[in-house]
């Protein structure tokens, strides 16, 4: 499985790829905001461009997700168009990250504008990364639209499981794959029991089909969720920094440690 990291702070980004564990990189508006906030607040003088032209750079080859803003079918395919020309030449690993449905309500009539967005950049050669995926029909029809990922939001099914059963949480709790019953009944959104569940449904219609869209199982929150995301066969994880770093850590290993490190003998360590 690939390991995007899902940043838009140049630091975290930078040491991910020094580790030698990333294969790409996932923004959204959100993740800019706070990186520009950060970067603002340590009195940093930002050129929005230049900082996304870094982030490019230091991805290298591996793709890197840059999200539209626009919410109508022009203004996303015009804005992906001129984002993709900035940056494509420079680095050729940007995509172009769509929502699979930029609606704001049901009464909206705009539902089919992410779809109509992904078949045209894709037609031009511009790969698209189709995100806000709640549903395996919802990746059903981005991977027919042509889309070169599709990004299923584990953690904010959950959360949104949690909420609705009116559980109080922390967004980084572990919520079981198998889903969690409440008065003897099982959790669900129209059969769907956890975000693990969504990005299993999404990878079992892509290899069913063979669709060649990968899946990016993203809006992660914790380690075993990360652990089940990679049991699902989702092509792709994205993680925030912070899980990353967790996925190192075990009390075990630090008692291992500390137990080696006092049998040391010294004519070995100085073994010359
Ligand atoms: C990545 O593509 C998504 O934008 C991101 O994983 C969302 O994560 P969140 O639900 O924790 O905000």
């Amino acid at each position: 499985m690939k390991i995007f990291i899902d940043s838009a702070d140049i630091d975290e980004i930078k040491l991910a790829f020094d580790w030698g564990i990333a294969d790409g990189v996932t923004t959204n508006p959100s993740l800019l905001k706070a990186a520009v906030n950060r970067q603002i607040k340590a009195g940093k003088n930002l050129d929005i461009r230049e900082y996304l032209k870094s982030i490019l750079e230091i991805a290298g080859k591996t793709p890197v997700s840059l999200e539209v803003t626009e919410t109508s079918a022009e203004g996303m395919l015009e804005q992906g168009e001129r984002i993709y020309d900035m940056f494509h030449q420079a680095s050729n690993n940007v995509n172009i990250k769509i929502p699979v449905n930029p609606a704001f309500q049901n009464e909206d009539t705009t539902h089919f504008d992410g779809i109509k967005v992904i078949k045209k950049l894709t037609e031009q050669g511009i790969p698209v990364n189709c995100t806000l995926i709640f549903s395996p029909e919802q990746a059903l029809l981005a991977a027919k639209a042509g889309a070169t990922f599709i990004s299923p939001f584990a953690g904010r099914v959950d959360d949104d499981l949690r909420k609705n059963a009116g559980e109080e949480f922390q967004k980084s709790d572990y919520y079981p794959a198998e889903g969690r019953e409440k008065n003897g009944k099982l959790l669900e959104d129209n059969g769907i029991v956890s975000g693990i569940d969504l990005v299993c449904k999404c990878v079992d219609i892509i290899e069913l089909y063979g669709y060649k869209s990968e899946i990016i199982a993203a809006s992660l929150r914790n380690t075993r969720q990360t652990r089940e995301a990679a049991l699902s066969g989702a092509h792709i994880a994205t993680l925030p920094f912070g899980v990353i770093k967790d996925m190192l850590k075990h009390h075990k290993t630090y008692e291992g440690m500390k137990a080696f490190t006092a049998d040391i003998v010294e004519e070995y360590a100085n073994l010359k």
